[in-house]
């Protein structure tokens, strides 16, 4: 018997099975790329699978790992993975400026997760800092790199990041990304669900930003169409807005999502390897500056290229009721970017 393998199916077969097999034996695939990649608080819950993703990968020819602690073991660990990445742990702020040289693509999940009861924006205190320092580090060590912030609250730590990095004259608004993609994720799957559809083909953009009531699933432009009745919409929308504190309160104190972040920062991670490598048409939604709506930042779809975003494709056509959801975000989002500004200018 003879089939024909979907797109999708070959590209997870690139993926899992012995890519540097597969690099060696197949040069029709043109998948030899270097990329230096580094991850920043790589020991974490989202670090560590995020390293591992990332490791095997065939666009990812090296692999800085750093961390405040641990990075030495998970780092040697990862090593013993039989796909060409090079693997080098880093710890503590000594080596910060060894595992940022050179650095293509930076990767950022440093910093505390929420517990029970917690929002995003109570980790403000702690993640800030954490944030401030280690944006500061790449503005010194690589200051064309893509930076893609996971930390969170993602609404507060993309404008501390480029804040930092204009401190430094060296922002680049189309090279740093606050990585919203797991929210993209979740919408497909949620839908998918209801749908009876296979997640892998459902697509639904998610603008806005990453907390709450700012994480805005724009339905009506999921492809396949689907519809929905207005109270299904509603508890939908609801569902993925705080899909994120289902996972908090299910790990009940031990953290927040960690498996399926390192999937979907693994994912953002790919599509910008892909775009920097000349792949054509790569549209992934990020939370970035943006002129789009009165918002300084906000996420919409991008289209990747060679240089980060190529460009902004906006909000779109929205339904009426998409639009509320949008208007009923400015203030917080406009507070949260705010704050985030607000910080650097008081630093010292
Ligand atoms: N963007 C999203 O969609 C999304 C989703 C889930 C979690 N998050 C966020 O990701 C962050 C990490 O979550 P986690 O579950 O991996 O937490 P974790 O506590 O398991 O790991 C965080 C890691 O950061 C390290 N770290 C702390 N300070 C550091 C510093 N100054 N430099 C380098 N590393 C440092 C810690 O040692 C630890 O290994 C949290 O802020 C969380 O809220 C974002």
């Amino acid at each position: 018997t003879s089939f024909a393998l979907s797109k999708p199916f070959t590209e997870s077969l690139i993926t899992w099975f012995k890519p540097s097999y597969i690099v060696t034996h197949c040069n029709f695939f043109s998948l030899q790329h270097n990329a230096k990649v580094a991850v920043l608080g790589a020991s974490g819950g989202i670090g560590q699978p995020l390293s591992l993703l990332l490791k095997n990968s065939p666009l990812v020819s090296e692999l800085s790992l750093y961390d405040i602690a641990h990075t030495p073991g998970v780092a040697a660990d990862l090593s013993h993975i039989e796909t060409r990445a090079t693997v080098t742990g880093y710890v503590g702020a000594d080596q910060l400026g060894d595992a940022l040289k050179g650095c293509e693509v930076v990767v950022i999940p440093a910093g505390v997760p929420r517990k029970p009861g917690m929002t995003r924006d109570d980790l403000f205190n702690t993640n800030a800092t954490i944030v401030a320092t280690l944006a500061d580090a790449c503005a010194r060590h690589c200051p064309q790199a893509m930076i893609c912030i996971i930390s969170n609250p993602v609404n507060s730590t993309i404008p501390i990041t480029s804040e930092v990095m204009k401190k430094h004259g060296v922002y680049n608004p189309n090279r740093v990304f606050g990585v919203t993609t797991l929210d993209i994720v979740r919408a497909n799957t949620f839908v998918a669900e209801l749908k009876g559809l296979d997640p892998a083909r459902v697509n639904v953009p998610v603008v806005g930003g990453h907390a709450g009531k700012t994480i805005i699933p724009l339905i009506s432009r999921c492809t396949p169409k689907v519809e929905f009745p207005a109270d299904q919409l509603s508890a939908l929308t609801g569902r993925i807005q705080e899909a994120g504190t289902e996972v908090v309160k299910a790990k009940a104190g031990a953290g927040s999502a960690t498996l399926s972040m390192a999937y979907a920062g693994a994912r953002f991670t790919f599509s910008l390897l892909d775009a920097m490598n000349g792949k054509e048409g790569v549209v992934e939604c990020a939370f970035v500056r943006s002129e789009e709506t009165e918002c300084k930042y906000y996420s919409t779809p991008l289209l990747l290229g060679k240089n980060g975003i190529e460009k902004n494709l906006g909000l779109g056509k929205l339904s009426v009721f998409e639009e509320k959801l949008v208007a009923e975000a400015m203030d917080e989002l406009k507070g949260s970017i705010k704050k985030g500004e607000d910080f650097v200018a008081n630093m010292k």
